[in-house]
């Protein structure tokens, strides 16, 4: 991605024919990665929402502009409510304003929380696209996506907070061997995954997260390659649901560079 913190206006959910009132942030402010965004939403349709049909109850973990999720449900025939949960003031103002414009809230409700605070609902699934750039502190261009030293900290915190099932991204720059065996230690079967390569963008290129990749992959903690990292959508899945465990398929992409 090669916009500079212009101020730009956010990758568009369909607005049903009415004019687009959401105000426009710069990347700074809002979280905007529009080849990142389109991936997750084709997960939740795939990994979630079409399997999950009937489900009544799925919360988030971050919902950005909302417009994921939006996506995703304009596309699948999913039935029940996500309870959504965004902690920047910006952010859940435009999902807000894009669920309305969307007619879609009754199906779709963004609280300005942090996710760990909130009085969130029991689940039948969590879905999140984590803050995975790991740096030495939050002192980075966009601090709320800090994901700790090694970038896997949020993440690997959401598979210790016993949700049958959860549907995480996982970065192969953000250790993700750790992740996956810390699904497992707490009783997750990876049940499904998708996979997309991304090229380093404006947040992961910012110097500062750059170098502590780099000491990540010294450590075998961080696999890439000069011109892209993988992302996965994974579909964790507590092991009692029966579902079949391909956590080794899982580990052989993602170190795969
Ligand atoms: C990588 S972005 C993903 C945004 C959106 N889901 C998407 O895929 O376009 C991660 C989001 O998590 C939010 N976030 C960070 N910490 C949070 C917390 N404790 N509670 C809720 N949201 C949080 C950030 O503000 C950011 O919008």
């Amino acid at each position: 991605m090669t916009l500079t913190g212009s101020r730009v206006r956010r990758s568009h959910v369909p607005s049903q024919g009415l004019p687009d009132v959401t105000p426009a942030y710069s990347q700074q402010e809002v979280f905007f990665c529009p080849e990142e965004s389109h991936f997750y939403s084709h997960c939740l349709e795939r990994l979630v929402f079409n399997r999950y049909r009937d489900s009544n109850s799925i919360i988030e973990f971050g919902s950005g502009d909302g417009s994921p999720v939006i996506n995703a449900l304009i596309r699948s025939q999913f039935n029940g409510t996500i309870q959504g949960y965004e902690l920047n003031p910006s952010a859940s103002q435009v999902a807000r304003s894009r669920v309305s414009q969307c007619e879609l809230d009754q199906k779709y409700v963004v609280h300005n929380r942090s996710f760990f605070d909130a009085d969130v609902p029991n689940a039948d699934c969590l879905i999140a696209n984590p803050p995975y750039l790991p740096a030495p502190d939050n002192d980075i261009c966009m601090p709320l996506l800090h994901g700790g030293d090694d970038g896997a900290t949020i993440t690997n915190k959401l598979l210790t907070l016993d949700c049958p099932n959860v549907m995480v991204l996982i970065s192969s720059y953000s250790n993700p061997v750790e992740t996956i065996e810390q699904g497992l230690d707490h009783g997750y079967a990876v049940a499904d995954f998708m996979v997309t390569p991304l090229q380093f963008g404006y947040y992961s290129s910012e110097p500062k997260v750059r170098n502590c990749i780099s000491k990540l992959r010294q450590n075998q903690q961080a696999f890439y390659s000069q011109n892209i990292y993988f992302l996965a959508g994974v579909l964790f899945t507590k092991q009692e649901l029966g579902a079949i465990d391909i956590s080794n398929e899982l580990i052989k992409v993602m170190t795969a560079l």
